[in-house]
This record gives structure tokens, C-alpha cells and sequence, in this order.
């Protein structure tokens, strides 16, 4: 059963359950001030309800019932009633189906229908009647004449015109009431409905639209109740959902460029050695200087392989998190020193100056030592390698900042072209120039730092200036002194 139709239900349901405790409501009250259940029956019948006379008027009656139980005749008399009359009390009297005296407002054809008829027990003297369209409650007192003839006296009261008003337009007023309380309960119901099957309806059209693949939609929260934060919540499962689709692709994406790039890398010095090979092989190799030269072509091209395939084991390795860190505190300052130290004369000889603007005292930084020097080894290299020119200066300095300590390595090289530096530390990027070049290297090394330095939970960037120079500046954490 859908929801609406269980809100229709629901609704008809309290409408009649309603006008059933109303009616239920209405007899007991009705029955608990009577004390009696026909009371109900009889409510269009005769009012039930003893309206009282007026002081004035109970003494008028009383007066006249004297006169009848004594001297019955003497009502017969206009003069006699017209004493016991004050102004406006409304006074009959009646022998047998005979109206003797009535009050002038009143036609004799009507009281004679409308009264109630002679009862010798005057048992039921109260009561409320109809003359012409109008209530009346009156009092009355039956008695016998001198000559045996049935006589009546009545004092009459008009009663109070909106109370009988109420009472005469009751089923009016209560099914105007019932149609209205159905109308505002109908309204709620619908209200209510709308807010709830509203948004369901649209996480319902979300649901299937996510279902069939499409993940570029949004589902708005009208509200700010459960279903609204059920939207939103819906919302944010598409997003994230979104995302990691996208994350899924450009895994793909990746794993793909990948792949080919490995496979490429790997190619390329595999053909020249196979080519090499088979020179030999087939004798061109014939003097002793060309077998030489062979030889250590394939001695390079295989060493080539080897490094590559090391930074491909290292980079997969940091990219899933399975080369083990050990982090120390580590001296910077004393560090970078005892690197340079170490290369000094290795670099003077192939001409490349390194200059070192130590500090004057120990900073310290939480690091791994291997991996920085690693990091360390693939910046210089590079600072070598594309300088393209026969004297290399490169520059090694620290900045002390609050929280960190920033490392920048400069060269006085060919620098990068502005369109390729965004994409430097991309795995496989080597810009143009150095692909066709013959300084080899896998496009790895800045790639391999910047795992690196995030392990850290440092930053890596370059700033270049082409035919200038390059910089590349990394952070490290400050640790303790220890
Ligand atoms: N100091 C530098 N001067 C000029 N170009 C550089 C420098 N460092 C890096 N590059 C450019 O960035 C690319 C990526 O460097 P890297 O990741 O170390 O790969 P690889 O050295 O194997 O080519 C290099 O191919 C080169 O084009
Ligand atoms: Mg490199």
C-alpha cells in the first residue's frame, strides 16, 4: 500500500472516528445534565430544559392559581386578571377548547393548537412551546370550573431568542462545524503528506537516476526535519559517489599511461642491447677497439635498465605506502654539510661548483636520513643533467621558518619552460627537451622526492626562469634536538 493511500486512509479514518466520539460526546453530556437517554429523541420534541419564570411572573402565577383553586370563576373576570397582569407578563386562560383571556399579542386559533391539552394531575406544568415561530416557556395549572368544565391558567415567557436560535440552527451550525472540521483536518493531512511524499518522491527519482549512472543531478532539502536531512545526507552520497567514481577513472587512466610508460622505458635500452648483440654476433664487432666499445655500450645500457627498474621498484613501493620510514631528528645544517663534503671532488671534476650557505647554528628537523639524501641526490643530479653547459653552479640553502625549515637547491642552468613546469613532479614527465636528449632518466626522480617529502609531511616546489636557472624548494618539519 503506497504511503498516500495509507495518508488517505488515515485521514478518513479520524474523520469518522471523530464525528462517532462527537456524537458519543454529545449524548453523554446530554444524558448526564437529563439523566435521561429519550431526552436525546426528544430534543426536537419539547425542550427538556426547565427555563425559569421571573420572580414577577411566579408570583403572577401563584396569584391566579389561588384564584383557581378557590374562586375559579373570578377568572373569568377581565378586571380581576387585569390586576394580577403587570406589564408584560403574558397571561391565558382557557375552558375547555375555548381561549376566555389571552394577552392581546396572541391569536386565539394559534393558542388553541399550540397549547399543550388539560391534565388533572398537573404533573407536567413546565415546559417550553412553539407559538408561531416563536419559543415560549410557560407555567400552567389545570383546574375544574364551578360547572364542571376544564379550565387551564398558563403565564408565558418568550424564551431567550438565541438560545433557541442556537438550538433551532443547531444541525445548521454542527454540520457547518463537521464540514469545517473536515476541511482542517483534510488541509493538515495534506500538508503533512506533501511535506513527506514530496521529497521521498525525489529521493525516490534520485535513487533511480544514480541507478541508470547519472551522478549530475541535485537533490534539494526543502526542509529542515528528518526527510530534509534525508535528503541532504542523499546529497552527499551522490557527491562523494561522484568523486570516487572520478577517482576510479583517473585510476584507470593512470594505471593505463602507466603500464605504457614502463613498458616504453623498458623497451628502449632492451632494443639497443638486443641491436648491440647482435652486431656482435653477426661479426661486426671485427677489431678489438669496436668489441670494446660494444661491450661497454651494453655494460651502460644494462646498468640504465637497472637504475630505471630500481626507481620504478622505489616509486611503487612509496606509492603504496610500503617503504618503511624511520624518522630522527636530524640536524640539518650538519647534514647538508656532510653530504657536500662527501660529493665535493666528484662534482669539481666534472666541473660543477656546489656552493653550501651553511648556518651558523644546528636546526633540526624530524627526517628520514637515507630518503633525504635521496631526495637530496635526485635534485642535484637533475641540476647536472639538464644544465646543458660546461660550469654548473648550483646552490644549496636553508630558510628558518616557525614550524618549518625550507630547503632550496638553485642551478645556473637552460631552467623550464613555464607550460612544463605545473607537470615536473608527475611521474614520467620529462619536459620535451630532455626526452630527446641523451641524459636519459625515467621522469621518476622528481616523482620519487615528492613521495618522499610528503612522507615527510612536507611540500615540494620549483621556480624557473629559462636560460637562467631553476629552483626547487622543499619543507621539513622542525623536530627536537635530541
Ligand atoms: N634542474 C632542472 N633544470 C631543468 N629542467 C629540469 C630540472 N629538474 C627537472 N627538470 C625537468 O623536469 C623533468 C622531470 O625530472 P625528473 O622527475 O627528475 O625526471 P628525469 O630526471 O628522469 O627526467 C626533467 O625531465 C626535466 O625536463
Ligand atoms: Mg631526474
Amino acid at each position: 500500500m503506497s504511503i498516500k493511500t495509507r495518508f488517505l486512509l488515515s485521514y478518513v479514518g479520524v474523520v469518522i472516528i471523530s464525528i462517532i466520539l462527537l456524537l458519543v460526546a454529545g449524548f453523554l453530556i446530554i444524558f448526564s445534565i437529563t439523566g435521561d437517554p429519550n431526552s436525546i429523541e426528544n430534543f426536537y420534541k419539547k425542550s427538556y430544559v426547565q427555563k425559569p419564570l421571573t420572580t414577577v411572573e411566579e408570583s403572577a402565577f401563584l396569584d391566579l392559581k389561588l384564584l383557581a383553586k378557590h374562586t375559579p370563576e373570578q377568572l373569568l373576570n377581565e378586571q380581576q386578571l387585569k390586576k394580577i397582569k403587570q406589564k408584560d407578563i403574558e397571561i391565558v386562560v382557557r375552558k375547555d377548547k375555548e381561549i376566555e383571556y389571552a394577552t392581546p399579542s396572541f391569536d386565539n386559533q394559534v393558542l388553541v393548537r399550540s397549547l399543550p391539552g388539560f391534565e388533572e394531575t398537573n404533573i407536567n406544568t413546565r415546559d417550553t412551546i412553539k407559538i408561531d415561530d416563536f419559543f415560549y416557556t410557560y407555567v400552567k395549572f389545570d383546574f375544574y370550573f364551578s360547572d364542571e368544565s376544564q379550565g387551564s391558567i398558563f403565564v408565558l415567557r418568550k424564551a431567550s431568542s438565541s438560545a433557541e436560535l442556537a438550538r433551532e440552527l443547531f444541525p445548521i451550525l454542527f454540520g457547518l462545524l463537521l464540514f469545517l472540521f473536515i476541511m482542517i483536518i483534510g488541509l493538515l493531512n495534506y500538508l503533512v503528506s506533501r511535506s513527506i511524499i514530496k521529497p521521498i518522491s525525489l529521493l525516490k527519482e534520485g535513487a533511480n537516476r544514480i541507478k541508470s549512472g547519472d551522478l549530475n543531478f541535485e537533490t534539494k532539502a526543502a526542509s529542515n526535519d528528518e526527510i530534509g536531512q534525508l535528503n541532504r545526507t542523499f546529497d552527499e552520497m551522490r557527491i562523494k559517489l561522484k568523486e570516487s567514481v572520478k577517482i576510479q577513472l583517473q585510476y584507470e587512466e593512470n594505471r593505463k599511461e602507466l603500464l605504457s610508460n614502463i613498458s616504453h622505458d623498458l623497451k628502449t635500452p632492451i632494443t639497443s642491447i638486443i641491436g648491440y648483440v647482435e652486431g656482435i654476433q653477426d661479426g661486426v664487432a671485427n677489431t678489438p677497439q669496436k668489441m670494446e666499445k660494444y661491450l661497454s655500450t651494453i655494460h651502460l645500457k644494462a646498468k640504465d635498465l637497472d637504475s630505471l627498474i630500481d626507481e620504478l621498484f622505489l616509486f611503487s613501493k612509496l606509492d603504496l605506502n610500503k617503504e618503511p620510514f624511520t624518522f630522527e631528528s636530524v640536524d640539518l645544517n650538519q647534514f647538508i654539510r656532510d653530504y657536500v663534503e662527501e660529493f665535493h671532488l666528484d662534482f669539481l671534476q666534472q666541473g660543477t661548483q656546489i656552493e653550501w650557505n651553511r648556518m651558523d647554528k644546528p636546526i633540526f628537523v624530524t627526517a628520514d636520513r637515507e630518503k633525504l639524501r635521496r631526495v637530496l641526490a635526485n635534485l642535484i643530479s637533475n641540476c647536472v643533467k639538464y644544465a646543458e653547459r660546461d660550469k654548473v653552479n648550483i646552490s644549496i640553502s636553508l630558510h628558518e621558518g616557525l614550524e618549518d625549515v625550507v630547503v632550496q637547491v638553485t642551478d645556473n642552468g637552460q631552467g623550464i619552460e613555464p607550460s612544463a613546469l605545473p607537470f615536473i613532479f608527475n611521474r614520467f614527465y620529462r619536459a620535451e627537451q630532455s626526452r630527446n636528449s641523451q641524459t636519459g632518466g625515467s621522469g621518476l626522480g622528481l616523482a620519487i622526492a615528492k613521495q618522499i617529502i610528503r612522507e615527510h609531511q612536507g611540500d615540494i616546489w620549483a621556480t624557473s626562469e629559462k636560460g637562467k636557472g631553476t629552483s626547487v624548494f622543499f619543507t621539513l618539519k622542525k623536530g627536537e634536538q635530541k
